[in-house]
């Protein structure tokens, strides 16, 4: 694990709670509805110019990680940090399920429960502002706990797949998608650009693939898929920046909160990041048995 609380400074979960309550307007001008990268398909992540929007390619993400996952017609879905509702309210609608989201910015509960009622899901999907690492469900409650690119703000991962494990019906799955530190990236300068977009980005740490295996393994979940999806993701980062600068952001920043506004000026961090290989994308699922041995 890089960036680990122990090794640097860390960002306060109110910091992290203040990002979200304030660049979420910010998120939804350059990126849409969704607060994830996009995911193109192979063929179209070697060409120059893709072919695919990213709102397609981030509607791709979901689908993808929602068939890996299973996720049927009725399924109990808890989606933890929710975000705009992006996925809750794509998954109601496509899947069919019944979802919860959870998100530590009362900003995004106000604005993912405003969507939901202009989408009329609201029967099928309802949205609360809580911390990941403090709420509590009634155990063997949910088929599926989703979560895409939150579990990096969390302080103590280890912890979190625990509970996450207890609140899934025996059978139920837990799919993630992470950003994650590259095995390798142990080298200085590896491990600075980790640093770097920790630092950027209000994450305490970056696991690695082998480090998400060995929490959910620990905490009783067998891993059913693990996938590398740098290649197909990393464009994202080139169209955020490109946007950003094209509709002057940065500049615009300034007279608002610059603190909170960081992030703007780090899209290329995250870039090289990848392109380095100090950084990986990752989706893991991963099934709590029927019975436990
Ligand atoms: C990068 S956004 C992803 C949002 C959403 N999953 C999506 O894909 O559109 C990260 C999300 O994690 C949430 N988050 C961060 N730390 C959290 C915590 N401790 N508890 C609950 N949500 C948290 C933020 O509020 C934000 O909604």
């Amino acid at each position: 694990m890089i960036c680990a609380p122990t090794d640097r400074p860390t960002p306060a979960k109110d910091s992290i709670r203040d990002h979200y309550d304030l660049a979420t307007p910010w998120y939804r001008l350059v990126w849409g509805p969704h607060i994830h990268h996009g995911l193109w398909s192979e063929e179209d992540s070697r060409r120059t110019v893709p072919l695919d929007s990213p709102l397609v390619a981030q509607e791709r993400l979901t689908d993808t990680l929602a068939a890996h996952a299973g996720i049927q017609p009725g399924d109990q879905v808890l989606d933890v940090g929710c975000g705009m509702g992006g996925s809750s309210i794509r998954l109601a609608r496509e899947r069919r399920c019944d979802v919860t989201g959870i998100t530590l910015s009362g900003v995004q509960r106000r604005w993912a429960t405003t969507a939901a009622r202009l989408l009329r899901v609201t029967d099928r999907v309802r949205f609360q502002q809580a911390d990941a690492e403090e709420v509590t469900f009634p155990a063997n409650g949910f088929d599926v706990v989703w979560s895409i690119e939150c579990t990096e703000h969390l302080f103590d991962k280890r912890r979190f797949f625990q509970r996450a494990s207890a609140w899934l019906k025996p059978g139920g799955r837990i799919a993630i998608c992470a950003w994650l530190a590259a095995a390798e990236a142990d080298g200085l300068d590896l491990r600075r650009q980790v640093e770097a977009v920790c630092d950027a980005f209000l994450c305490p740490s970056l696991g690695t693939f082998a480090d998400y295996v060995g929490w959910m393994t620990e905490a009783g979940l067998e891993v059913q898929h693990t996938f590398d999806w740098t290649e197909r993701v990393s464009r994202t980062w080139e169209l955020c920046d490109t946007r950003v600068r094209r509709l002057g952001l940065p500049w615009i920043a300034r007279f608002i909160d610059r603190r909170q506004a960081t992030f703007l000026d780090h899209f290329r961090t995250l870039l090289d990041a990848y392109r380095s290989g100090a950084m990986q994308y990752g989706c893991i699922v991963a099934r709590r048995p029927e019975t436990v041995a």
